[in-house]
């Protein structure tokens, strides 16, 4: 079946309840070979229950799904040997260096003596810790345990990698670092499943996006298809003097197609507009004929931030406007 070839991973109507949360209520995913595709959702939005699932920890109420065109119920096994699973809770033992770690993996799924220290070699270079080989991973930094337990992952060089939330609680160094290795990860071509609660992450890494928020999707394509679906840009102006707060928020509201936001601190009220520049002269107009000073303006486009914003504070109505 040529459709199994080009799908590494799909799942279809997944439903999960844990009493009585709904933590799925039917998500329907596709990953094409050798793409990366970001499942994006605040905490609690059902990550880790489709993670589970595709890595058959857990049984869904129903639906169905398959990992390199294996069943997850009634193949385990088979999905088992194709993944991958490297989590926000490191799976590294402490007491045993990187190197130990990653050979001890090896030897877990029957690689002869000489391949398992080998690769643990190759996977301790590729991921910036061949200097910490033989320390006891106990001295390990956050980012460097991540990073060993993705190799960990890699080991027995699986079809498919799941990834759940890699740097959530990083530094932005760490953060950085593992960015690198995932591109690393995926220039070899691996299929990878990603769990992120960051857009930049997801906007840097993934070919394609899920967005789900309290288990369901509400949004999927590439980061630029959602970008665009929120249509225009956004006009940020900053004022010289936070009293004027109400008043640029009322001009931004005759200005733009959205409900102006606030950020106090820094005296910034923000609108998405669908005019462009025209908007923006028309807002300085009516700022000046106010008086209201204004420190800085811009006109940016819509950063995947915006998009979720949009798309979680009115997500009914954006369901609604997109069911003709
Ligand atoms: N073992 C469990 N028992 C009860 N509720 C759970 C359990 N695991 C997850 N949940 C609930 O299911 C929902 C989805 O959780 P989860 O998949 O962990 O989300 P995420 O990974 O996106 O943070 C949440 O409301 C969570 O509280
Ligand atoms: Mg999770």
């Amino acid at each position: 079946m040529p459709d199994m070839e080009q799908v590494a991973v799909r799942a279809r109507g997944l439903v999960k309840n844990y009493g009585s949360t709904r933590a799925l209520g039917g998500v329907d995913l596709d990953i094409p070979t050798g793409q990366v595709l970001g499942l994006l959702g605040p905490n609690g939005a059902g990550k880790t229950t489709v993670v589970r699932i595709l890595t058959t920890l857990l049984r869904p109420d129903s639906g169905e799904a398959s990992v390199a065109g294996h069943d997850v119920l009634t193949e385990p096994d088979a999905v088992r040997a194709s993944i991958g699973v490297s989590g926000q809770y490191a799976a590294v033992d402490e007491n045993l260096t990187g190197f130990e770690n990653l050979y001890m993996i090896g030897r877990l799924y029957g690689l002869p003596k000489r391949q398992a220290k080998q690769r643990s070699h190759e996977l301790l270079r590729r991921f910036q810790l061949a200097e910490a080989a033989d320390r006891a991973t106990k001295g390990y930094s956050g980012g460097m345990r991540r990073r060993l337990d993705l190799a960990g992952a890699l080991v027995a060089e699986p079809r498919v990698v799941v990834l759940d939330e890699p740097t959530t609680g990083l530094d932005p160094r760490g953060r950085l670092d593992m960015w690198a290795v995932i591109e690393q990860l995926v220039a070899t071509g691996a299929t990878v499943l990603l769990t992120t609660q960051y857009l930049e992450e997801a906007d840097r890494l993934a070919d394609s996006i899920v967005v789900i928020d309290k288990g369901m999707v509400i949004a999927r394509g590439t980061a630029e298809e959602l970008k665009s679906r929120i249509g225009g840009e956004r006009l940020e102006l900053v004022l010289d003097d936070i009293d004027d707060v109400t008043s640029a928020v009322q001009v931004l509201e005759e200005v733009g197609i959205s409900e102006p936001t606030v950020e106090e601190p820094i005296r910034k009220v923000t609108v998405f507009v669908d005019t462009g520049a025209k908007a923006l002269v028309e807002a300085l107009r009516k700022l000046d004929a106010q008086h209201i000073a204004i420190q800085d303006v811009a006109l940016r486009r819509p950063t995947l931030d915006d998009v979720f914003l949009a798309l979680t504070g009115r997500a009914t109505a954006t369901d609604e406007e997109a069911t003709p």
